[in-house]
């Protein structure tokens, strides 16, 4: 054990000793539990149907971008955080604060974290519950034969009914809360550890379907050939909050991972391998979905029901469509499933320390908390869809869109996904950057000095930037300054 460990004991004497911290098995078993809280929804539904929305390949270019230059490092950042401090996010930060020398107020990270987590899972849960509402749909055979109307049908009949969303939501909460009352350590490693690799062998499947719909050429086409002029400020602040949702960052959930992981493992190869998964089953969404949506004449902009309007097409005209059909949406709502947990185990570990109530409580309360706020997101789809915001920012030099007709969720997914994880990162890479003694983060991320070097160059100017660069974008101040100055 390395001394960084020895000095968080003694400086602790009123938390439980790390021995009797859960810790993860092995460094593999912590890229597969990362692995499992990054590829998710976020992959397999969000990215493509905010690809569509936003255009293609200029969006999808500037989504690896960040990915690369923001996501990475910064995950580095938060994981290192996470094993430095040993608690949940909002005591992390405080006494790590503490041991550089800084204010306790860095524990506001953690407490954003916190609620953003609890936001995001609201919705999560809902997304979620559809997923699983398809899988008795796929194996009665359904959607065998039906065209791209039925489908649509099929789908706007879930999402109409209140009732229905609601049971399949309180379902997946359900299965997500009893794991996390459970432990970390519990079930998920096991889940994850032969669930993964078998939704993988499933999205090769659908890629060879896709080759057979006679448009994969013109889905890669629309993937990967970037067209500049689809792609408008509020597409890049998309581009750029996605790469934190899909990589699960900004907010705690893996720091929390990173906090129950051994101090030999090394965080920059762990996160290389995470970061790699995860762009990978996000791209073989998109080259399964796309070609399906031109193949029968679908719009690419269908919004959050795209996978669910696309991938039935296929399932039901393949053969054995019944059975892989039936076997995918089990695999989304697992994928789902290992990512809903990370979303809340930041605040479960903090609630526990800061009521000093049990896990069990804390999941309760927790799931309560989620569930009703998760009743927004249902009725964001029926009762409530008229009900939408817009919100514009104009100036002499012209009208910014913040959001345009959104609805509730529309509205929580903009908050949490484009503010609220940036800006967590945005203080995560200062922190990590700035502020934290370089001695510790050497000791931590234990790389050699060119590494070091490059990382400290991405967390303390590229990351910052970009992310404050984006957001006065997306605000209308950059247009602003540019117009000023006659640029
Ligand atoms: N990354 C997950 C996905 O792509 C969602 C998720 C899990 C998440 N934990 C998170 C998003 C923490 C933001 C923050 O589906």
């Amino acid at each position: 054990m390395s001394e960084s460990s020895a000095s968080i004991n003694e400086s602790s004497a009123n938390e439980p000793p790390l021995a009797n911290r859960e810790q993860w098995s092995s460094r593999l078993v912590f890229i597969l539990a990362a692995t499992g809280s990054a590829v998710g929804l976020g992959n397999i539904w969000k990215f493509p149907y905010i690809t569509g929305e936003n255009g293609g390949g200029a969006f999808v270019l500037i989504y690896l971008f960040c990915i690369a230059s923001i996501g990475i490092p910064i995950m580095m950042a938060e994981i290192m955080l996470g094993r430095r401090g040993r608690q949940d996010p909002v005591t992390t930060m405080k006494k790590l604060a503490k041991e550089s020398g800084h204010s306790r107020s860095w524990g506001l990270l953690g407490w954003m974290g916190v609620i953003a987590g609890f936001l995001i899972l609201s919705y999560y849960s809902v997304i979620a519950g559809w997923a699983m509402a398809y899988v008795p749909r796929m194996a009665t055979g359904l959607f065998n034969g039906l065209e791209a109307d039925g489908v649509n049908t099929v789908f706007s009949d879930l999402v109409s009914n209140p009732e229905g969303l609601i049971a399949w939501h309180t379902l997946f909460l359900f299965m997500t809360m009893a794991v996390v009352a459970r432990g970390v350590r519990g079930g998920l490693e096991k889940a994850v550890t032969f669930l993964m690799p078998l939704l993988f062998i499933l999205l090769v499947i659908l890629i060879f379907y896709a080759m057979g719909t006679g448009h994969f050429k013109q889905g890669l086409t629309y993937l990967f050939t970037p067209d500049f002029s689809k792609i408008t400020t509020e597409g890049i602040l998309s581009a750029m909050g996605h790469a934190f949702f899909t990589l699960s960052l900004g907010m705690g959930a893996i720091m929390v991972y990173g906090s129950y992981l051994p101090s030999n493992t090394s965080i920059a190869k762990a996160t290389i391998a995470v970061a790699f998964m995860d762009t990978l089953v996000a791209l073989m969404a998109g080259m399964i979905i796309f070609p399906i949506v031109f193949a029968n004449t679908l719009e690419p902009s269908a919004g959050p029901g795209l996978i669910f309007k696309t991938l039935p097409l296929a399932f039901g005209h393949m053969d054995y469509g019944t059975f892989f059909g039936t076997l995918f949406f089990i695999l989304l709502v697992f994928a789902a499933w290992t990512s809903s947990i990370s979303l809340i185990e930041p605040a479960i570990t903090w609630g526990m320390k800061t009521f000093q109530i049990s896990r069990l409580k804390t999941s309760f309360i927790s799931g309560v908390l989620v569930w009703l706020l998760g009743l927004l997101t249902v009725f964001s789809f029926n009762l409530t869809s008229d009900f939408t915001i817009t919100s514009t920012i104009s100036t002499n030099y012209g009208e910014f869109v913040i959001l345009k007709d959104a609805t509730v969720f529309d509205f929580l997914d903009y908050l949490t996904s484009n503010i609220m994880l940036p800006l967590g990162g945005l203080m995560i890479a200062i922190y990590a950057g700035w502020l934290m003694k370089k001695k510790y983060s050497r000791e931590e991320l234990n790389i050699n000095r060119f590494w070091y070097t490059i990382w400290l160059f991405l967390v303390r100017f590229i990351a910052p930037t970009m992310v404050i660069i984006v957001f006065l974008n997306a605000m209308g101040v950059v247009a602003f300054i540019r117009t000023i100055m006659g640029v």
